[in-house]
């Protein structure tokens, strides 16, 4: 008797066990509404919304639906959101890319006929302040007037400059640079010129004139950028700011008005900004190398904080590499960056994304150098010319 009510009990167990295993091997069905919409809100409409960098919406369901294979895929090869850092080196706090579970989420959702769900699901949509990704700025400064951006040909780089008016040093915590036609803008770099150099001829090379301070630029994959806390950047009283701009033809005479937009710190900072850069502008890739390489230095003479990098180069260019190097011979890689090829196609987004260290990379001992090596494609892979747009079309 006692021996058979164990066994019942024993039974109805692995009943309940059994039971247990059938509901979660049958997952709910992964929607839009619920599942995906989060995702896509937090890690892809920052560039995927209408008025952005990239080809098209993610907002809603019927501009996400038509694109859900391509999504897939893009998700699969790991090519979007864009991102390049190595993960072996550094921890980046800007690192846009999703986790194995909500690349899992979004695979299955395709694969499962990307269903929408119920519209009581969706969460709120995020909110951009007019089309800042700074908030809404304190001052904005704009080219005088709107220059018409020709049908065809090449425009060389042009210089704009407007003044500032401000009365007083203003120390400034976000910036932001907005093309007011970016189908026609390569690329803008801002400086700060300040109003007792001599030097105030709008055009050359921004760095290479006296008075003239990097304040940041912008490419198709880079929005605004505000300060780390208790960092700032001083733009003197009276000082104009210098647009360099890269316009390039599409086929279609158009107009542009570029601006820029600062916020205000509310205090100065305790550690002033600056942008500087290394550079090698002098080189020659043989033809067909696969891999060449072509190194820049720079030295510093004082402490320095790193806040941000920004590999940047044209069309040719496939991997980056920062190492610092210390007096005592010591040498550390700071960042590697290689770009990733979506299947059968060719780069065409060179990297040129800021990556944020996590914690700043604190260079203490003086005479340290950050060595950069860059690696270029080989010539057959050589992108067409609409490709030389950063990928945009
Ligand atoms: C930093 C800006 C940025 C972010 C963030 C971003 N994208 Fe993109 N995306 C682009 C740009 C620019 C292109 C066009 C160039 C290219 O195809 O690489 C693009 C292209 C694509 C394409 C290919 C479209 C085509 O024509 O075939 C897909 C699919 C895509 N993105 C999906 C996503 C998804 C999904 C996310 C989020 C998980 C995302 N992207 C995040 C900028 C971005």
């Amino acid at each position: 008797m006692k021996v058979r009510r164990l066994l019942i009990i024993a039974v109805s167990l692995t009943a309940i066990v059994f039971l247990a295993a059938a509901t979660k091997s049958k997952p709910a069905a992964v929607t839009f509404t619920r599942d995906i919409a989060p995702i896509f809100y937090k890690n892809c409409v920052e560039c995927h919304r209408s008025g952005e960098i990239a080809p098209m919406s993610l907002m809603t369901y019927q501009e996400v639906r038509p694109w859900s294979k391509a999504i897939r895929e893009r998700i699969v090869d790991g090519s979007m959101p864009p991102w390049s850092a190595d993960p072996k080196y550094g921890h980046w706090a800007n690192d846009p890319r999703l986790s194995q579970a909500e690349k899992d989420t979004i695979i299955n959702w395709v694969n499962a006929g990307s269903p929408k769900g119920e519209d009581k699901d969706l969460p709120p949509a995020p909110k951009f302040a007019e089309g800042w990704t700074i908030g809404t700025p304190d001052v904005v400064i704009e080219m005088p007037e709107e220059y018409s951006v020709p049908a065809d040909g090449t425009v060389p780089y042009l210089y704009f400059s407007m003044p500032t008016n401000f009365t007083e040093d203003k120390w400034i915590s976000a910036m932001e640079i907005r093309p007011g036609n970016r189908s026609v803008v390569h690329h803008v770099i801002a400086y700060a010129q300040d109003s007792k150099s001599k030097d105030t001829a709008p055009g050359g090379e921004g760095e290479l004139r006296s008075g003239r301070t990097h304040l940041g630029g912008i490419t198709p994959n880079k929005t605004g950028v505000t300060f780390g806390e208790g960092m700032a950047r001083l733009i003197k009283k009276g000082s104009n700011i210098v647009f360099q701009m890269h316009y390039t033809t599409t086929g279609q005479a158009t107009k542009d008005r570029t601006k820029i937009g600062f916020v205000f710190s509310k205090e100065p900072g305790r550690k002033m900004l600056v942008t500087g850069n290394t550079i090698n502008t002098r080189f020659v890739i043989p033809a067909g190398a696969a891999n060449h390489e072509v190194t820049a230095s720079k030295t510093f003479d004082d402490d320095v904080i790193i806040t941000s990098f920004m590999p940047h180069m044209h069309v040719r260019g496939k991997s980056f590499r920062y190492t610092a190097v210390y007096p005592d011979g010591r040498s550390e890689i700071l960042l590697n960056v290689r770009i990733t090829i979506s299947t059968g196609s060719i780069p065409t987004s060179p990297p040129s994304r800021y990556c944020c260290p996590r914690e700043p990379v604190s260079i203490q001992s003086p005479s340290s150098t950050i060595l950069i090596r860059i690696s270029s494609i080989p010539m057959r892979q050589r992108p067409s010319a609409g490709a030389t747009r950063h990928g945009k079309r």
